[in-house]
């Protein structure tokens, strides 16, 4: 059995946390087994390195240290919950993962794409998302509603350019593989959105069970 790899991308406040809640439900209404998990972080020491990863510091990161600890935390995520959960055939529904590092730590922070392409494969093996939602709005209105959450993380702490060129990093890879990632207008309201994503579920249920 394998079940199936889902991931959400997109910016900070695009809506891939109050989103991946409304799509579990859809699957789990459909009696499907999914694991509800995120980057970086989602096993206990894993979850430790996000917090190195997004607590401002004054000590400056090195942009390479930031890369080799997504990898790190990714490794043991991998390992210990997405792995597993699809040996068991469950649906993973993950928010954020390589994509976002080629977004963020690529677009954002300039490393190049082909030395991410060379981490990823000695992680992941061939292992790849099935699907990636990549959740796009304009990078004024998702910090808007970033800022009104509270206390901006070392990633939120960037200035705009950096988030455009988040931004298209991912638009310019879901060009590029089409068949793996669907771009949703994350900034249409909530109601709109979830539409799509219900639009998205009998493909998604006929992967799962095909
Ligand atoms: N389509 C939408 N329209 C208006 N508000 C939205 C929409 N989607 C999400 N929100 C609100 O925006 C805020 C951010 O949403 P959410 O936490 O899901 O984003 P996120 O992508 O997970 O952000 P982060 O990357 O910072 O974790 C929340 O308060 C949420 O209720
Ligand atoms: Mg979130």
């Amino acid at each position: 059995m394998s079940g199936l790899f889902i991931t959400l991308e997109g910016p900070e406040g695009a809506g891939k946390s109050t989103n991946r809640e409304y799509l579990a439900e859809l699957l789990m209404q459909a009696g499907i087994e999914v694991v509800l998990t995120r980057e970086p972080g989602g096993t206990p020491l894993a979850e430790r390195i996000r917090e190195l990863l997004l607590a401002p510091d004054s000590e400056v990161m090195a942009v390479d240290t930031e890369l080799l600890l997504m990898f790190a935390a990714r490794a043991q995520h991998l390992a210990g919950v997405i792995r597993p959960a699809l040996a068991r055939g469950a649906v993973v529904l993950c928010d954020r993962f390589t994509d976002a590092t080629y977004a963020y730590q690529g677009g954002g922070r300039g490393v190049a794409y082909e030395r991410i392409a060379i981490l990823e494969q000695f992680v992941q093996g061939d292992l790849r998302p099935d699907l990636t939602l990549v959740f796009d709005l304009p990078v004024e209105v998702g910090l808007a509603r970033a800022a009104a959450r509270g206390k901006l993380d070392r990633f939120e702490q960037e200035q705009q350019s950096f988030f455009e060129a988040v931004r298209q990093t991912y638009l310019a890879r879901a060009a590029q593989a089409p068949e793996r990632y669907r771009v949703l207008d994350a900034a249409q309201p909530l109601s709109q959105v979830q539409a799509d994503l219900a639009a998205l579920c009998p493909t998604l249920l006929g992967r799962v069970r095909g």
